[in-house]
C-alpha cells in the first residue's frame, strides 16, 4: 500500500502516555479549520430512514434525479444492506454497529490503495485495547459477531474469529456517533484520521459533521507544537464521572488540567446552601443517588419530577445531577408536545450550561437552537431570535461559516 502524502499543518507523534497522537506544526485561531476527513464507513440510524440521505447525510431532495445518480457510486454498500433487508424482512435488526462493521468488512475485502480517511492511521491500525477488555466487553462483542453472522453470512465472506473480535474492539473505542445541530444521532461512522486525536475535558478542537465529512475545528487558540485534543465525553459532569466513563469505555485516566484541579467540580454539584446542616456524607449518598437514578431513569417524566423534588433539599437548581434530570424531563415534554413544558424546564438548564460548558460547546449551541424554535412556535418571536443568534454565533465557530447548518438557520431567521 503506498505511503501518503499526511495532512498539511498536522504531524502524529508519541504523546507520552497517550500513545500516538496528533499536533500542529502551525498556529491556528479560534473557529480555524485544522483538517477533515471524510468517513471510511457509516450508517445512517434507522429512524433517520427518509429524512436524511442514506449515501451523504445530508436532508437532501430525494425525489432529483441528481440526487439518485450522484449516489450511485455506493450502490455496492446499498445492495449489501439491501439484499440482506430483504430475506429478514421485519426481522431485519442488526445494530448500528454491526451493520457498520458489515459494511466495513465488505469495503476491507476490495481495498487496494490507501484511502482518503487514511492519511495518517489505517483503519486496521486504530487501538483496540484488546489485551484490556472485560468479560463484560468480550461478551458484547460475541454478541455482535453472533448478529453478524445472523445477518450478514449469506451476503458478505467474514475474516476469522480473531479478526472480528479485533474489528468490534476498535470501533468500540474509535467509532464516532454522526450527530447534528441538535445533538440528534443521525448514525454511526468511522474516521480512521480523526482517530488518532486524544481526549481532554479542555479540548481545543471540538468535531463537528458535514454530511459524510467529519470536520477538526479549533475552540481555542493552538500554538504550533502543541498537541490537538478532543473531548469524547459530554463535559457537564463532574471528575468522578468522567473518569467513570474515560475508563469504562476508553481504558485510560485522564491527566488533563481540570481533572487534576477539579475546578469546576463544586459549581457543578452545587448544593442548597453550604452549612454544616448539609455534611460531606449527606452529599455524597446524594451523588450516589443521582448516579444511580441516571442509570435508571428511562423515558418517564413523573420519575424524573419525583427525583428532581427528591434532590432539591440539598441540591441547587444547577446542580449537573439536577440539569440532567431537567434536560430529560425537556426531551419528555417535547416528545409529549407540551411545549410550554419543554421551555420550563429548556429554560431551567440553559444559564447553568452557559457557566459549566466550556465556551465553544455543541452542547449549548444546541440547547440555544432547541429553545429559539420553541419559543417562535410558542409565538415568542424575538425571544426566538434572540436564542438563534446565540446558536449561530457558537455554531459560526464550531461548523464553519460556510456549513448548510448555519446557512439553513439564517434563512430560517430571517423567515424564509
Ligand atoms: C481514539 S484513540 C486515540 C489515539 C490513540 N492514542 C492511538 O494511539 O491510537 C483512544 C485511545 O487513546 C488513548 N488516549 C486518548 N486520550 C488519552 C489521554 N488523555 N490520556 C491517556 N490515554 C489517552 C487511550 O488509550 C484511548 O483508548
Amino acid at each position: 500500500m503506498v505511503e501518503s502524502e499526511g495532512i498539511a499543518g498536522i504531524d502524529q507523534f508519541d504523546s507520552p502516555g497517550k500513545g500516538r497522537g496528533l499536533r500542529v506544526s502551525r498556529a491556528y485561531g479560534v473557529g480555524e479549520l485544522l483538517f477533515s476527513c471524510p468517513a471510511y464507513s457509516y450508517v445512517l440510524s434507522v429512524n433517520e430512514r427518509g429524512f436524511i440521505c442514506e449515501q451523504c447525510f445530508t436532508r437532501s431532495d430525494f425525489s432529483s434525479s441528481s440526487f439518485f445518480f450522484g449516489h450511485k457510486k455506493n450502490w455496492p454498500m446499498h445492495k449489501l444492506e439491501c439484499h440482506a433487508m430483504c430475506v429478514f424482512g421485519e426481522n431485519w435488526c442488526p445494530s448500528e454497529t454491526v451493520r457498520l462493521v458489515a459494511r466495513i468488512i465488505a469495503r476491507l475485502r476490495h481495498q487496494r490503495e490507501r484511502s482518503p480517511s487514511e492519511k495518517l492511521l489505517l483503519l486496521r491500525d486504530m487501538e483496540g485495547h484488546m489485551d484490556d477488555m472485560d468479560n463484560e466487553k468480550r461478551e458484547m462483542n460475541e454478541a455482535h459477531i453472533a448478529g453478524l453472522h445472523h445477518f450478514y453470512s449469506k451476503h458478505l465472506d467474514f475474516p476469522d474469529h480473531q479478526a472480528l473480535l479485533t474489528l468490534f474492539s476498535q470501533i468500540h473505542c474509535n467509532g464516532f456517533t454522526v450527530e447534528d445541530e441538535e445533538l440528534s444521532n443521525l448514525g454511526l461512522a468511522v474516521f480512521p484520521d480523526i482517530a488518532l486525536l486524544n481526549h481532554s475535558c479542555c479540548p481545543n478542537v471540538i468535531v463537528t459533521y458535514r454530511g459524510i465529512n467529519a470536520e477538526v475545528r479549533a475552540v481555542q487558540e493552538i500554538h504550533p507544537g502543541q498537541e490537538i485534543y478532543t473531548s469524547y465525553i459530554d463535559l457537564l459532569y463532574p471528575t468522578e464521572d468522567r473518569i467513570e466513563r474515560l475508563r469504562g469505555v476508553y481504558y485510560f485516566s485522564c491527566d488533563c488540567k481540570e481533572c487534576k484541579t477539579k475546578s469546576m467540580d463544586m459549581e457543578k454539584i452545587k448544593v442548597r446552601k453550604l452549612s454544616d446542616e448539609i455534611g460531606q456524607k449527606e452529599i455524597r449518598d446524594m451523588v450516589r443517588y443521582a448516579q444511580n437514578a441516571m442509570e435508571d431513569f428511562r423515558r418517564l417524566l413523573e420519575m424524573c419530577e419525583l427525583s428532581i423534588d427528591k434532590m432539591s433539599p440539598v441540591f441547587d437548581d444547577a446542580n449537573i445531577y439536577v440539569l440532567h434530570m431537567m434536560y430529560q424531563a425537556m426531551g419528555i415534554c417535547l416528545f409529549m408536545e407540551n411545549y410550554d413544558g419543554a421551555v420550563r424546564y429548556g429554560e431551567k438548564v440553559m444559564k447553568p450550561y452557559t457557566v459549566l460548558y466550556p465556551a465553544f460547546s455543541l452542547n449549548i449551541a444546541s440547547m440555544y437552537l432547541k429553545m429559539g424554535r420553541l419559543y417562535i412556535a410558542l409565538d415568542r418571536k424575538s425571544t426566538g431570535i434572540s436564542a438563534l443568534q446565540k446558536a449561530l454565533a457558537i455554531m459560526e465557530v464550531v461548523h464553519g461559516k460556510d456549513h448548510t447548518y448555519v446557512t439553513e438557520l439564517k434563512q430560517e431567521m430571517r423567515g424564509e
